[in-house]
């Protein structure tokens, strides 16, 4: 680890720790600097740990930053059997905020057991099921599919409700340029902030402010997922582990990834 001055040395000593890494985290060892490591707590393993830091930092960011929920409220997480949204989904629940759920078929049961209400995407009208639920609109819908996911999920929000949109997987086998449905999604919220609605759309991204705001950007994620280790330390959050491979297997690691068999993050251990 790089050193970056005693007060970081001192406070990290003999600490297990977790670094966001865009790049070149899949290694036995990696260089980063100090300022940007947070403690693991005890009582979370490295491969828990693993397995929250980019999808906790998403689901608490924007759960709590850009959706700013509140107990009471009820919200609509898509993807709530996957990877960022079964963590979006028990943070939420933790926060005392109801959660409906899509997801297939497969995680329908363990959902339940959460406390989330599962709605079968693939099948379902999920507009027309959302509406019989929470018939006033959610207060939050978080959408990682795109497309006309985005513009179903912006009707379903009740007065003063919040899109939170953050990736684009419908498109994800189109052909083409990989960044135009992601620059529809801009140019929706965009529109739609601009009309007076009573509404907020955003499109969340886990790097902004990284190169402008780094110190705002380097407190936020130390405070955000600080939160969420807590979090799963007392359980209210458990990290979901699909299979834990070592380095050397990668190319098998990244098929099980992509094959969508597996419920969970797939851990290299190195
Ligand atoms: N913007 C950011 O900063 C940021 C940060 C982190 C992740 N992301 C994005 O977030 C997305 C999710 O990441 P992840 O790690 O959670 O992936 P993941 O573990 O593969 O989970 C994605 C889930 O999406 C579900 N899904 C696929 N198509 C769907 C649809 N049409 N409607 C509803 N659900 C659908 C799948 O559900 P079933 O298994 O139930 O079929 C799957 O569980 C990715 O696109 C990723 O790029 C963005």
């Amino acid at each position: 680890m790089q050193s970056t001055g005693p007060a970081s040395d001192a406070a990290l000593a003999g600490q297990r720790v977790a670094v966001l890494t865009k790049v070149g985290g899949w290694a036995s060892h990696v260089l980063a600097d100090a300022r940007d490591a947070v403690a693991v707590p005890d009582g979370v393993t490295a491969a828990q740990a693993e397995a929250v830091v980019v999808n906790g930092i998403t689901a608490w960011q924007m759960l709590h930053r850009r959706a700013r929920v509140r107990a009471g409220q009820t919200v609509l997480v898509h993807g709530a059997g996957g990877g960022v949204g079964s963590v979006l989904a028990q943070l939420a629940l933790a926060a005392g905020v109801a959660v409906i759920g899509t997801a297939s078929p497969r995680h329908h049961d363990a959902l339940r057991e959460l406390g989330v209400t599962p709605l079968d995407y693939r099948t379902g009208n999920v507009p027309g099921r959302v509406r019989e639920l929470a018939p006033g609109g959610v207060d939050a819908v978080f959408d990682h599919v795109g497309g006309r996911s985005v513009i179903d999920s912006w009707q379903l929000l009740a007065p003063g409700g919040t899109l939170v949109a953050y990736g684009s997987a419908s498109t994800r086998d189109d052909t083409g340029s990989k960044q135009l449905p992601v620059l529809k999604i801009l140019a929706r919220t965009w529109l739609w902030n601009a009309l007076p609605n009573g509404r907020r759309a955003c499109f969340y991204n886990i790097w902004a402010g990284k190169a402008l705001q780094q110190s705002r950007f380097r407190a936020r994620l130390h405070a955000d997922l600080g939160e969420v280790l807590a979090a799963v330390r007392r359980g209210e959050v458990t990290a979901l582990i699909g299979a834990q491979l070592p380095l050397a297997s990668a190319a098998e690691a990244l098929r099980l990834a992509e094959s969508g068999t597996v419920t969970g993050k797939i851990v290299l251990t190195p």
